[in-house]
């Protein structure tokens, strides 16, 4: 048997609007695709508004322009996590202040955040791993005693939930990810999401290369010009058609991607401790964007990927702390964060896509069944 780590979503009518992308001859972005995209997006997530951009790495570079980061500026964030969450203020030249997870959920550890604030910190980035939410009560707290900007980077999060509210919708700014290797796609995509109303015009002048071209558009002024420090975040008519056929049936995705990760837990609860397994806080509700296992080590880990390759099984590991990469290594001295690098080496995701079969996840467990019992 072969089974892949991920098989990008294909559903059925993303070739019929790509068609009508070519009849109505309009590619460029924020045609009446991406507008759909949006409206789908305002309307579950319940953001003041949504913005359709070529990346959720854009969408984060938005957030530093639209929370005017600048040099003189701290921003907290976990080092568990992709890159873009940390290069969207570096490029502003702030300081990036590192904070350890929590071992349960592998969020941001909320207990841990208030050491780190000093008249200099702006904003808190939070990442809401697999999709299960940061403690977002006691976050969002901690921004409002201090007056600090609260971005959520949502990017695994479409359809994920903390106490019936969906990521991305409870701070300040949020961002999501369709890139292919999300539970929904577009090859290459994300959004911005604003909540603070008072960004929105501001974030589609940033959108727009920093120009007032969407007042221009909508008949408000004769001409355009450059009113913000802005760059080309949109997202093409041509991604925006592909991803409304899956945003239309995000829900059906993630429950069929639900099912299989639940049949995950119950066989894998079977011989691996719960603290080994993910854990899900009882206010969040997520989207089956990944399933991983923890190991005891690195070398467990080196062998059991292997073990599972030899089996026709691709699992791989995920982060490595952004405070231990080349690009930041030498930059900070004494960063202590010991959640986080233990993760980082003994974590461990299984193959899930949309239509996995019950029978490879059955192997893929019996597998590592005998890894264990060997
Ligand atoms: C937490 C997180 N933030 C940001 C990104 C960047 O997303 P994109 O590839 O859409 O730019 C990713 C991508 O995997 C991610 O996992």
């Amino acid at each position: 048997m072969k089974i892949p780590f991920n098989k990008p979503l294909i559903v059925e009518d993303e070739f019929d609007n790509l068609k009508k992308v070519f009849e109505n001859d309009r590619f460029a972005g924020n045609g009446d695709f991406s507008k759909k995209c949006n409206k789908v997006l305002e309307n579950k997530i319940g953001c003041a508004k949504s913005i359709v951009t070529s990346s959720c790495t854009d969408a984060l570079e938005m957030t530093s322009l639209l929370t005017m980061i600048d040099p003189d500026d701290e921003v907290i964030m976990p080092s568990f996590t992709f890159v873009s969450t940390a290069s969207a203020f570096e490029l502003r030249r702030a300081k990036i202040v590192w904070c350890d997870i929590r071992p349960d959920t592998k969020n941001i550890d909320e207990n841990k955040i208030e050491e780190l604030i000093t008249s200099k910190t702006k904003a808190i980035v939070v990442v809401h791993y697999a999709g299960v939410a940061c403690e977002m009560d006691t976050i969002k707290a901690i921004c409002k005693k201090h007056s600090i900007y609260l971005i959520e980077d949502a990017a695994q999060s479409i359809d994920c939930y903390y106490k019936g509210k969906h990521l991305g919708s409870i701070g300040d700014l949020g961002t999501l990810s369709f890139h292919e290797t999300k539970n929904i796609h577009c090859g290459e995509g994300g959004a911005l999401l604003v909540n603070n109303s008072s960004m929105i015009q501001k974030a589609e002048f940033i959108r727009d290369k920093g120009t007032n071209r969407i007042q221009f558009l909508n008949k408000k002024v004769d001409k355009y010009t450059w009113h913000e420090l802005g760059s080309s975040y949109l997202m093409s008519e041509l991604q925006a058609a592909f991803l409304y056929s899956q945003l239309k049936v995000s829900e059906d995705i993630n429950k069929n991607r639900l099912k299989s990760w639940n049949l995950y837990y119950k066989l894998l609860s079977k011989f691996l401790p719960k603290e080994k397994l993910p854990q899900i806080p009882k206010e969040c509700t997520h989207n089956a964007h990944i399933f991983y296992i923890l190991v005891d080590n690195e070398d467990v880990r080196e062998n059991l990927i292997k073990y599972l390759s030899e089996k026709g099984i691709l699992a791989i590991f995920h982060y490595i702390p952004l405070h231990q990469a080349p690009y930041w290594k030498d930059k900070y001295k004494n960063i202590n964060l010991p959640i986080t690098e233990k993760v980082s080496k003994t974590i461990i995701r299984l193959p899930l896509f949309y239509g996995i079969k019950e029978n490879e996840i059955r192997y893929i467990v019996d597998s590592i069944h005998h890894f264990f019992d060997k």
